[in-house]
């Protein structure tokens, strides 16, 4: 399958596409099913996460940091799994991934960052500042989910 974008990309989006793991890679069928082991990755994160700040679990700073920063490299691969013309079945995208798709990268950019903020406050102990940033992560969960993911 050829490889086109109905607009023209930034420089620097073409070159993280590129950079994902190889074009064929990153075009081919198993595109779909990647990113969706990612977002699965993401949950197990986010479940273990929020076992621990929302007290149900005992809270372990390395743990916490080392979730935390899967979960950023996952949101960071976001837009490298999403090339355009792969909204076919199984994907559960929509359209609007490509025809929103500033608006589809800064939604995981304020993951990713989110991600880091709380990587940091593991790593410094803080657990307020942890639970600040956790609450933003799972908002960006949501706020995409609800723009850009059918039901
Ligand atoms: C930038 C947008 C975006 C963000 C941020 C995002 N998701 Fe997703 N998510 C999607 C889209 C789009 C799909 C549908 C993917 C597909 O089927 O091709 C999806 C699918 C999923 C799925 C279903 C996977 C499957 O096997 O069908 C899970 C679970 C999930 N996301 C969890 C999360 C969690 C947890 C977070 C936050 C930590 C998150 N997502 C953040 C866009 C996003």
């Amino acid at each position: 399958m050829a490889f086109s974008l109905r607009f023209a990309p930034p420089l620097g989006l073409a070159l993280v596409l590129a950079a994902s793991a190889g074009l064929a890679w990153a075009t081919g069928a198993d595109v779909i099913q990647a990113r969706r082991e990612g977002m699965k990755t993401m949950k197990s994160d986010v479940r273990i996460l929020s076992e621990m700040i929302e007290g149900q679990g005992v809270v372990d700073p390395q743990t916490a940091a080392r979730s935390a920063r899967s979960l950023g490299e996952a949101a960071r691969a976001i837009p490298g799994l999403f090339p355009e013309g792969s909204a076919r079945p199984p994907s559960t995208a929509r359209l609007a991934v490509w025809a929103d798709w500033a608006q589809f990268t800064d939604l995981a950019r304020q993951l990713s960052d989110a991600a880091e903020d709380l990587e940091r406050a593991a790593v410094n102990g803080s657990f307020e500042d942890a639970s600040d940033a956790f609450v933003r992560v799972t908002r960006s969960c949501r706020n995409c989910h609800r723009a850009f993911k059918e039901d």
